[in-house]
């Protein structure tokens, strides 16, 4: 990961950055450099001041532009393009620069003199993000940039920010990583191992992983179901951050199909291919967690993965099954394609019975219906608290994710009824997600109104580079919930 560091003075003279606004006279169209701490030498100023006319920069956040200065220090002179200055504008700037000097080896950015804390962390967030890339090859196009300096007047006074979101990227960086890692290597058992190792010889920080043979003794009836068709087998990973002076206590579930081939009710090949993903959600609350523990917040935290890839074989469950949840109601399956429900009522059964929290949040890729009704960038939310369902929408605000709360409308309920079973899983009509988000909802128990769902399906891929956000898995949901998670307790 990149190296970001705070100073008082440039160490290196390679590359100077210096961010440049919108003009604030709005008849002026050149836009004007920003007042640093410290600031540029004359010489530097004088030049860069004469520069502006001549480009096209205009102040938006994330525009760039090299000057290169031969035989002089700096080599050259970068000018960053900060917008109005606020959060999501140093996010995008920093986004901008990661890419703009990705054949730099070393930047120093000079910090606006009147900098805040969230402008930084920020501006870091965008950094670590954009800078980030997964290969499986070995060796390839690796970017030369390594480290970046922070120039500012009083760097003990953002020194907290930047540790802030050097957790909060890296945590988002391992959601992407265990995303993007292909399902030939990623099945549940190395799912598992992963969180081990990253769990691993932490205080407070405690893994239980659950195999087959507990699944089954302890009648987790979903997982073990959609789990059954594949020859790696299924686990449940219990992650619990557990601080001593914790007063509340978060249980996060995530869904975390490792590959979902629709099972027997098998997906055409455009909607399989990207099936690698389908444990994003699982990715995201093992990472958020992961940064609890990190940041040593004052809230218990539990993650719930439950873990099985959706196979064809003559193993795997059946459309027409009846299933029976850890909670002992059951439901009828006609659909094997709509498994993630199936997992995460099982856990969410299991959290709601054993666990006893004080709120209870799942992700999940739950439905193409995500996109459908919200397009490529917006998660749908859930939730009959009004409260909850603010304070996680503002979280995901801030930290540069985005959601939506939908409804959860009494008489689509008609849509889960059953001849056979308790519930039915897979009603063929309606409202996709909002019939998914109904059906987990009849899990909950007595957390009913403190739970929140959201259906990540659509936020948790990009098709592009674009800002903070990298082609392939975009870890959403660790920023939001880690915003979030910071405010309780
Ligand atoms: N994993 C998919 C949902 C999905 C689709 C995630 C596209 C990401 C991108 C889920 O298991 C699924 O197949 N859902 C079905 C539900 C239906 C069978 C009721 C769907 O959305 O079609
Ligand atoms: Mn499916
Ligand atoms: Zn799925």
């Amino acid at each position: 990961m990149l190296a970001i560091s705070l100073a008082v003075a440039a160490d290196r003279s390679d590359v100077l950055v210096l961010p440049v606004r919108a003009a604030t006279d709005p008849d002026a169209t050149v836009p004007a450099l920003v007042a640093t701490a410290p600031p540029p030498t004359d010489e530097v100023r004088t030049e860069a001041e004469a520069l502006l006319p001549a480009t096209r920069l205009t102040g938006r956040a994330g525009e760039t532009l090299t000057q290169l200065r031969p035989g002089r220090a700096p080599a050259r002179l970068l000018l960053l393009g900060v917008g109005d200055g606020g959060e999501r504008a140093w996010r995008t700037a920093g986004a901008a620069l990661a890419r703009a000097a990705v054949d730099e080896t070393h930047v120093t950015l000079a910090l606006p003199v009147d900098m805040t804390a969230g402008a930084v962390r920020a501006l870091v967030e965008g950094l670590l993000l954009a800078s980030y890339r997964f290969r499986v090859a070995e060796g390839g196009p690796a970017p030369a940039l390594t480290g970046v300096t922070l120039l500012a007047a009083a760097p003990d006074a953002l020194a907290d920010a930047v540790e802030a979101a050097r957790t909060t990227a890296r945590m988002t960086r391992l959601a992407r990583d265990l995303t993007n890692t292909p399902s030939s290597v990623k099945n549940p058992q190395w799912f598992a191992a992963q969180v081990e190792s990253a769990a691993a010889g932490q205080p407070d920080l405690h893994l239980r992983v659950r195999g087959p043979q507990e699944l089954a003794a302890e009648g987790f009836g979903g997982i073990l179901a959609v789990g059954g068709g594949s020859a790696s087998t299924p686990r449940l990973v219990e992650l619990d951050w557990h601080p001593a002076d914790a007063r509340l206590h978060v249980v996060l579930v995530g869904k975390g199909i490792t590959f979902d081939t629709g099972g027997i009710s098998i997906k055409p090949v455009p909607a399989m291919k990207l099936m690698r993903k389908d444990m994003a959600g699982a990715a995201a609350v093992v990472a958020a967690t992961l940064g609890a523990a990190a940041l040593r917040l004052p809230v218990r935290v539990t993650a719930l993965a439950p873990l099985a890839e959706n196979m064809v074989s003559g193993a795997a469950f059946r459309p027409g099954d009846i299933i029976r949840h850890y909670d002992g109601t059951t439901s009828e399956s006609t659909n094997s394609d709509a498994e993630g429900r199936l997992v995460l009522a099982d856990a969410l059964g299991y959290a709601v019975r054993e666990l006893r929290p004080d709120l209870l949040v799942d992700l999940a890729t739950l439905t193409g219906a995500n996109a459908v009704a919200l397009g490529k960038r917006t998660g749908a939310l859930y939730s009959e608290n009004d409260e909850l369902a603010a304070a996680v929408l503002a979280a995901v605000d801030d930290a540069g994710e985005a959601a939506w709360r939908m409804p959860l409308p009494a008489d689509y309920l008609e849509h889960l009824g059953s001849d056979l079973a308790d519930r039915h899983s897979s009603p063929d009509r309606g409202a996709g997600s909002v019939i998914a988000a109904l059906y987990l909802r009849e899990f909950t128990g007595e957390l009913r109104d403190r739970w929140l769902h959201i259906d990540m399906s659509a936020p948790s891929w990009a098709d592009g580079d674009d800002a903070e956000l990298t082609r392939g898995a975009t870890g959403w949901g660790v920023r939001g919930l880690l915003r979030w998670l910071a405010t309780l307790g």
